[in-house]
């Protein structure tokens, strides 16, 4: 069997990062000393130019392209590639004191001045114009170059601009959707306090300062802002399909970002990549609990293609500059952490960056080089060893994490809870998604992260955790789902609405999804933070509970585990049914981690899925080709720690057969290939 590369170029695991020679043009000797450096570290690849307008056009229509010319050049000839930015994620001054319309208008209706980045209008003409011209002339000049291997457009899209030229996009994207004043009145529901529009005219976005009221209206505004920095990338994609059509494109992602919904972008790219900067060593957190965190967003990512492999587009191998505390990683964390993206489905470590800047914002950074300028820093060596380890790991590189089970999360959704005017301000529903996500996987079972237009049926189990906003068309396709026989994990919050955010009626669960569960949710107790209630299994356990409690009554599902006290004592807290082939079982409260954790693996040892146990702080990550499975174990204990029940294998890092049991050191890896039987 052909291995299958992302990039035919690079037939191995793509090693590297930002690299900002633009920085250095008056530093030739640093130049050349880079490349000495970057071939000890191994690295194969790096990304240019990402925030480089003002070094490629100092003044308008004045291109200057030569040292650009140069490092493509010298790094090929060294075996390096070059992931090629375009510039739009920073505008030099000349740009906005021409043209100030490119400058965001913030949510007090007020014009930024210019400085910083990330903080273009996405509707601008005049900017749009300007982003076209710079990628045109990068794609003509060094589209055929045999040294590029991807595009990287701008960087990290975010935020949203609320200028009129913006208002007046906003307006005509709910004329399409709504068609007339009436429909989109209906749909949020505008009669209440005396809203109502009368023309299209009077919509103003949600300024903070005025409509903050409705949140339907709120939710098209996040609905609109995602269209329209997609169609600001599709703006600046055309002209690299158009003079580079053999050359894929990405842009980096982020990490739980909120500001956009990723999903309808991923689909305009080849490559999906994103930026992973997780909080080791916090107080008060497990190196576990990070790690379960960082790898729910790995599968995220990998599920926006499919289950393709993605790229670690940025991250950092010593310290970051914004967090309030920087603590440095420790020795061995670094080799962990990229090792965990590969076992997730990377097919990269990149960093940010290679070479410490001397001056400005980020000259505290960690960067694989430090100001000291030489390999002798434990930062190089440890940059230097993980180059030799993915190296040895070229046979991973292509290969699939596969797994039966995935839990649902949509941006949308997350937006809907988050406008939610009332119930309990501890909503949390990134750290309860997390926190499912993380009791599945302490079961050794892998965890797909999907949206709800993915395709379900090549799952046996769909987890749902707070899925509040549900369409009549996703309530049928999770209908069918267990109809056909799926197996779905709901909680609390399930299906109060459709997708305006309109009140399902008729009780809930709505959106048909009564019938399936079998139950009706009368109502919903937001205790206050200090309070605790417990619910009692069949086996007359007790787990606790806090934040939200939904008084169920059964209509024909099973009761698995009750309240124990309050007005709801003894009445349903989670519900089994049985449906068509399948079944769903309903949690109607906030329940420990460690009452998800037993229902996780009981389920999925009873559909058959490969469970194991694992020490705490350890994760297990499977990839596979047609022939082989490579399993990853990943310790994140700085202690020794044993494990049984191994898939026995040859470690890829260390060449050692390994059996059914074996040690794993502290912050070690085994990565264990073993054929598929
Ligand atoms: C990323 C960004 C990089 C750099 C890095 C620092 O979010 O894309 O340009 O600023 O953070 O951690």
């Amino acid at each position: 069997m052909k291995q299958q590369f992302l990039f035919d170029k690079i037939p191995a695991m793509l090693h590297g990062g930002d690299y900002n020679p633009d920085q250095w043009v008056k530093y030739p000797e640093i130049l050349k000393k880079d490349i000495e450096l970057m071939k000890e570290a191994r690295i194969n690849c790096v990304s240019m130019g990402i925030f480089a307008w003002s070094m490629l056009e100092p003044e308008e229509g004045r291109y200057q392209f030569d040292w650009l010319d140069e490092r493509i050049e010298s790094l090929y000839q060294n075996g390096i590639y070059t992931i090629l930015a375009t510039p739009s994620g920073a505008r030099p001054a000349w740009l906005d004191k021409k043209y100030p319309e490119a400058m965001r208008v913030d949510s007090y209706g007020q014009r930024n001045h210019h400085g910083v980045r990330h903080n273009h209008c996405p509707s601008s003409p005049a900017y749009r114009e300007k982003v076209r011209e710079m990628n045109t002339q990068l794609a003509k000049r060094y589209g055929s170059h045999p040294g590029l291997i991807l595009w990287h457009v701008s960087n990290e899209y975010g935020g949203a601009c609320y200028c009129p030229l913006c208002t007046e996009r906003f307006r005509e994207w709910l004329k399409k959707k709504y068609k007339t004043i009436d429909q989109l009145n209906d749909a949020w529901w505008s009669s209440f306090w005396s809203h109502r529009y009368t023309s299209f005219e009077e919509i103003e976005p949600p300024f903070q300062n005025g409509e903050t009221s409705m949140a339907a209206m709120q939710l098209d505004w996040k609905r609109f802002t995602t269209w329209n920095t997609q169609d600001f990338m599709e703006e600046e994609i055309k002209p690299l399909r158009e003079f580079a059509p053999q050359v894929p494109v990405t842009t980096n992602f982020m990490h739980l970002y909120g500001g956009l919904d990723y999903a309808p972008m991923a689909k305009d790219l080849d490559v999906i990549s994103w930026d992973s900067y997780p909080f080791w060593h916090r107080p008060g957190e497990s190196m576990g609990h990070t790690a379960a965190v960082t790898a729910f967003s790995h599968s995220q990512m990998r599920n926006y293609k499919q289950g393709q492999p993605f790229l670690l587009m940025e991250s950092a191998p010593g310290l970051v500059n914004w967090q309030p505390f920087n603590k440095i990683r420790r020795p061995g964390v670094h080799r962990l952490s990229s090792l965990q993206s590969v076992a997730c489905g990377s097919d990269s470590v990149q960093y940010f960056q290679f070479r410490k800047n001397r001056g400005s914002f980020e000259q505290y950074h960690g960067a694989v080089v430090d100001h000291e300028g030489s390999d002798r820093t434990r930062i190089f060596r440890e940059v230097a060893q993980l180059g030799e380890d993915l190296a040895k790991l070229a046979p991973v590189a292509g290969s699939r994490v596969k797994t039966q089970a995935a839990l649902l999360m949509d941006t949308p959704n997350r937006w809907a809870v988050e406008l939610i005017s009332g119930l309990s301000e501890h909503k949390e529903m990134m750290e309860t998604v997390c926190a499912h996500y993380e009791s599945f996987t302490s079961s050794g079972c892998d965890l797909d992260v999907i949206s709800s237009d993915t395709d379900f049926s090549s799952y046996k189990l769909l987890i749902l955790p707070m899925l509040y906003m549900i369409s009549d068309e996703l309530g049928e396709k999770l209908k069918d789902y267990v109809k056909q026989g799926g197996v779905v994990i709901a909680t609390y919050l399930l299906g109060y609405v459709g997708d305006t955010l309109l009140a399902h009626l008729g009780g809930f669960p709505g959106a048909n999804l009564r019938e399936v569960f079998q139950i009706w949710n009368e109502e919903i107790d937001s205790i206050y933070p200090s309070e605790r209630n417990a619910i009692r299994t069949g086996d007359g356990r007790l787990y606790e509970v806090r934040d939200y409690c939904e008084v169920l009554h059964t209509e024909g599902a099973e009761v698995l585990a009750s309240y124990e006290k309050d007005y709801y004592r003894d009445m349903p807290a989670v519900t089994l049914s049985h449906y068509g082939k399948g079944h769903a079982i309903y949690i109607g409260a906030r329940v420990e981690e460690d009452y998800l954790k037993k229902l996780y693996f009981k389920t999925a040892a009873a559909l058959g899925l490969p469970v194991c146990s694992l020490p705490e702080n350890v994760e297990k990550h499977v990839r596979e080709d047609e022939e082989n499975l490579y399993t990853f174990y990943l310790n994140f204990n700085d202690q020794r720690v044993s494990l049984h029940s191994v898939t026995p294998g040859g470690d890829l890092l260390t060449g050692q057969e390994i059996g059914d049991t074996a040690y794993l050191e502290p912050y070690g890896v085994l990565c264990l290939k073993s054929p598929k039987s």
